[in-house]
């Protein structure tokens, strides 16, 4: 038994936190995975968690999550992504089920996908988050790719991605990031969002859109979601995946949900019952305690507004971090334009460092990153900025 099996390939984001943690120095620096750290880099809990777990304390929760929870759970994200007046959401015109965070949104809308459009693919933009590639490999629905990124500005190369989005066959599934895109840190305009809605509407293209740090981008939830917004207002059926790991700092608890808008109501009680179906099958249910959390800070007047002070201060405390470290570069006389690091938003930053640079940042400063150069600002701190503004430079001048 088993002689046949082999090594997996090593994932190109938490083989990082292996290195990083397997490494001895005092200076070093984790710039890979895109989790919060606060200003002396430790992991936050914030404090409307804190204050949930007091009220949830001694409910009795140990039951598998019931239909309460998970409606109320569903509803409340359902209103922070389209806000709360939408009226499919009075018109029940949505199927929604909690999931294992974004990853297992993801991974139950590949499978759905799969069954009732056995022969569609997915378009994924150029770069997109690594694991988006093998949710949807392994859900055996065949991936295609569309431009997105300009390695020369830096930026979105919209004219190229509107070229994909028109090339493609119409009625094709795409996954768009609405939001501190994974791993650019390049979102499209308004007015680009508005020309990429009214083309999809041509082409009959079904937008799924992957919400995995809303609020990060802007410090706003409302803003984060304008994407989504201007999608609706067209009158598109939308997919969403959405995962409260970094907003609420949840990482572990693996609390997410996936929607589809239907036509009508008739159509989401058969979508919803079929996702049931999958999730039955695949793990039965997810674990209740978080979600119970996050649906009763969502729905709480007050712990949802402490929510959104403490999320600001997070996105902030990530915005500062950008421009210090532009700053520090510029100071020490680099010869590269370092706008790009402002430009950008949300967690990461796609600095351009070759892989070559990041691998000399590794070797010889303690510095851990992806190697397309992604790194994730929340490792940046007060005190880590200069040695890391010095290790970049020194990487990458002539
Ligand atoms: C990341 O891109 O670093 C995060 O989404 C964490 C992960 O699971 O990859």
């Amino acid at each position: 038994w088993w002689n046949h099996v082999g090594h997996a390939p090593k994932d190109p984001i938490m083989s990082v936190t292996e290195a990083f943690l397997s490494d001895t120095s005092p200076n070093k620096i984790n710039l890979g995975v895109g989790a919060y750290r606060d200003d002396d880099g430790r992991p936050v809990v914030l404090q409307c968690v804190r204050d949930g777990e007091a009220k949830i304390a001694g409910t009795g929760f140990l039951e598998s999550v019931s239909a309460s929870v998970s409606s109320k759970l569903v509803e409340e994200s359902v209103k922070l992504i389209y806000g709360k007046d939408a009226d499919f959401i009075k018109e029940g015109r949505f199927a929604g089920v909690q999931a294992l965070s974004g990853t297992g949104a993801c991974r139950l809308f590949a499978e759905f996908q799969r069954r009732f459009y056995p022969q569609s693919k997915i378009y994924l933009p150029i770069p997109t988050w690594s694991n988006h590639h093998n949710i949807w490999r392994d859900a055996q629905v065949p991936g295609r790719t569309f431009h997105y990124y300009h390695p020369d500005s830096k930026g979105l190369h919209f004219a190229a991605l509107m070229d994909d989005i028109k090339n493609a066959p119409d009625r094709s599934f795409f996954l768009l990031h609405p939001c501190a895109h994974n791993p650019t840190g390049v979102d499209p305009t308004e007015e680009q969002w508005r020309d990429i809605s009214n083309l999809f509407k041509v082409k009959n293209h079904f937008p799924f859109f992957d919400m995995a740090y809303q609020g990060f981008a802007s410090g706003d939830l409302d803003k984060d979601a304008k994407a989504m917004r201007i999608f609706l207002e067209d009158g598109h059926l939308i997919g969403c995946a959405q995962s409260f790991a970094k907003n609420m700092g949840l990482y572990g608890h693996r609390v997410g949900c996936l929607s589809v808008l239907c036509a009508d109501a008739k159509q989401a009680v058969a979508i919803k019952s079929q996702l049931q179906h999958i999730t039955r099958a695949m793990y039965s249910s997810p674990p209740v305690h978080g979600i119970l959390l996050v649906s009763t800070i969502l729905s709480d007047p007050h712990l949802k507004e402490l929510w959104k002070k403490e999320l600001k201060v997070m996105a902030n405390r990530i915005h500062r971090m950008r421009s210090t470290l532009r700053e520090s570069l510029k100071k020490l006389g680099s010869p590269l334009n370092w706008d790009h690091m402002t430009n950008q938003v949300g967690m990461f930053c796609f600095s351009g460092l070759s892989p070559d640079q990041v691998n000399r940042l590794m070797k010889e400063f303690h510095i851990y990153m992806t190697y397309d150069g992604r790194m994730s600002m929340a490792g940046v701190t007060t005190s880590n900025v200069s040695y890391l503004a010095n290790a970049i430079h020194e990487v990458t001048k002539f």
